[in-house]
């Protein structure tokens, strides 16, 4: 029996990959105002400026590649139940090739009617932005399938019970300070080992993480070493 190993990513996992993170310096948020661009009432305010927002960041996502750390953590799966979840709206780890992807915030390549949620469509790679007036079939606006702030975070308790089923917990690239993705810490048990790849301090409310102070890439190397030398988990 494989042991489950629960990978908790954030934007630092695709940093390595050219895409910016949000709160390190130069970072998207250093850019735009979250409340212009990534809430509800900024899409009914001024929804063009809000389309354009994520069509900038699609056009930059289909000329960037996995890095060495998407590609790391694809190839645990032979010997671990790899889980990945994901705060990331990029598609890099399912590029890179995991098969278990869980996307807290979102997919970024993915847009949906504004009027029935079930109505979700996969941009193509060619095309990869929507406008005012591409609507969905029954005729209603299409959004970004993007969890905004604000809005609940559907895949949260699916997130949480795959957390306490964890026989070892990673994180990796995420400053941890957006909830509810940040708590799902709280729910890995407290025999689990956990380890943090970034290359930054991180405060978490776990005193006993095994910090990997590196890079996604080179970070994901010395797991896979630990782990295949048995000295965890
Ligand atoms: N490798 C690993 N980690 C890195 C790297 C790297 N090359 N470069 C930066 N980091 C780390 C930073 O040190 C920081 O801890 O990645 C983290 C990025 O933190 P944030 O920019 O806050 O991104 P994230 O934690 O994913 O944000 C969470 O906030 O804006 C919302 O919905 C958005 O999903 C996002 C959420």
């Amino acid at each position: 029996m494989k042991k489950k190993l629960v990978i908790l990513t954030g934007a630092g996992m695709s940093a390595e990959s050219g895409i910016s993170t949000f709160r390190d310096s130069g970072g998207l948020w250093d850019k735009y105002r979250v409340e212009d661009v990534a809430t509800p009432e900024a899409f009914h305010r001024n929804p063009e400026l809000v389309l354009e927002f994520y069509n900038i960041r699609r056009r930059e996502l289909v000329t960037v590649k996995p890095n060495e750390g998407h590609i790391g953590i694809a190839e645990l799966e032979k010997d671990f139940d790899v889980h990945v979840i994901t705060q990331n709206i990029d598609n890099l780890h399912e590029q890179a090739g995991s098969t278990n992807v869980l996307h807290l915030h979102g997919e970024l390549m993915k847009v949906r009617s504004t009027k029935d949620e079930s109505l979700i469509y996969e941009l193509p790679v060619d095309k990869p932005e929507i406008k005012i007036g591409d609507k969905c079939e029954k005729g209603y606006q299409l959004r970004p399938h993007i969890v905004w702030f604000g809005e609940a975070v559907p895949m949260i308790s699916e997130a949480a019970r795959i957390a306490e089923q964890a026989d070892i917990f990673v994180i990796i690239g995420t400053s941890m300070n957006v909830y509810p993705a940040a708590g799902l810490l709280d729910y890995v048990e407290r025999n689990v080992p956990v380890y943090l790849i970034d290359p930054q301090e991180v405060r978490t409310s776990r005193f006993d993480v095994h910090h990997i102070k590196k890079g996604a890439s080179e970070g994901v190397k010395e797991l896979a070493m630990r782990l295949g030398e048995g000295v965890i988990g």
